[in-house]
């Protein structure tokens, strides 16, 4: 029903993606949106709403919170109680929030790199100190060791922030890795905030996404889950996510540490996310068929290059490449030259990575391609 196939021009937009390399053969594949339009039930929600002509400030429709609660049951089966949510104009909004609002100054906030750099920002923001725990990638597949991850918890640690699905690696956490990760959490009495922004962008047949909230009623209490649709039907740039905390409590000092900073959602971000959430699911299974495709090329394409290695992106449109045995030493730098924009893996804390973004028409993701390869050849 609808065509991903379709070129739309932003390089003349106000694109942050395509402005970087405005007026250069260069292709942006690094910051994560994707150049598909949005479900069009969400333009015309939004051609509704600006047409009514007054923006004062917002009030979500009840309806906004039953469409995603919906959705939650729907997608993931897990039950959610309309006043667990709590509005935020960005999940990097949340995970700084999260950061004040737990532990004491000083206390450690316990990651695992490599990891979306916001992560490896917020903590000192807000006056705690940055733990971290190394992935390990074996047989082209990334994990986290359990037993280094303990280890990597000291006394000081009070909050531990996870990313699932896994930016920028594109894991899907199993319910295994899940409840061995509660565990530890719990036994350590660690809260957990889970940016589960990329939960509906799932690839992979056979992996599915389990909210950290969902794993069991006590790691439910001490969890702060950030979610949003901006990735989901791509509408980073009208900003509208959303946290879900069941313990009032911990609810209580979320809301405290956002008091008089974080303002109000703006009204267009509620009516777009109320659409997408409604009316965008069939947009969004097809959006999966596409990125699976291209996922699939992309793969493929990667691994017969020979000098590039990547692990299986089971979700999110986000492939993290490894260059290391190419011997490149500015990976950014040396496809720039090729006509590609990627992310540099040392924002996420792994230099000699870079990270792909294949949210776009499959011809542009087949130039792109090309481009590396040729750039690649010289070597
Ligand atoms: C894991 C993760 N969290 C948060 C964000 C950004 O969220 P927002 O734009 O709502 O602040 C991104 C965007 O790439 C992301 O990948």
């Amino acid at each position: 029903m609808y065509d991903f196939d379709m070129t739309i021009d932003r390089s003349d937009s106000d694109s942050h993606k395509w402005q970087k390399y405005r007026g250069k053969d260069i292709i942006p594949m690094w910051v994560a949106d994707m150049d598909f339009a949005s479900p069009p039930e969400v333009t015309e929600a939004l051609h509704k709403r600006v047409a009514h002509g007054v923006f004062g400030y917002g009030h979500p429709d009840p309806q906004l919170r039953e469409a995603i609660i919906a959705h939650l049951k729907n997608r993931f089966a897990w039950p959610v109680e309309p006043e667990w949510i709590v509005w935020l104009p960005g999940l990097v909004t949340g995970l700084n929030v999260a950061c004040r609002s737990v532990g004491r100054p000083g206390a450690g906030v316990l990651t695992m790199v490599p990891i979306y750099p916001p992560f490896l920002l917020a903590p000192e923001y807000a006056g705690k100190q940055l733990q971290t725990t190394q992935m390990v990638y074996t047989n082209k597949r990334w994990r986290f060791d359990p037993d280094e991850l303990r280890r990597c918890i000291g006394e000081r640690t009070a909050l531990f922030m996870l990313c699932n699905p896994h930016n920028p690696t594109g894991r899907v956490f199993t319910r295994e890795e899940l409840e061995g990760l509660a565990e530890t959490c719990l036994r350590a009495g660690l809260v957990v905030c889970s940016d589960e922004i990329h939960c509906d962008l799932v690839l992979q047949p056979g992996c599915a996404h389990i909210p950290m909230a969902s794993i069991s009623p006590q790691i439910a209490q001490r969890t702060i889950t950030l979610m949003a649709p901006t990735k989901t039907f791509n509408l980073p740039g009208l900003g509208c996510a959303f946290a879900v905390i069941s313990n009032p409590r911990l609810r209580l000092r979320f809301k405290r540490a956002m008091a008089g900073i974080v303002p109000h959602l703006n009204v267009l971000g509620f009516t777009a996310a109320q659409a997408a959430y409604q009316y965008g699911q069939t947009w969004l299974n097809e959006l999966l068929d596409y990125l699976r495709t291209n996922r699939d090329m992309l793969q493929s394409t990667i691994r017969s290059m020979g000098k590039l290695s990547m692990g299986a992106v089971e979700a999110t449109y986000l492939a993290w490449i490894d260059t290391r045995e190419t011997g490149i030493t500015d990976p950014i730098h040396f496809f720039e030259q090729g006509g590609v924009g990627l992310s540099n893996g040392t924002d996420f804390g792994a230099p000699g990575f870079v990270r792909l973004n294949f949210g776009c028409t499959r011809s542009l993701l087949s130039t792109a391609l090309h481009r590396m390869e040729r750039t690649l050849s010289v070597l």
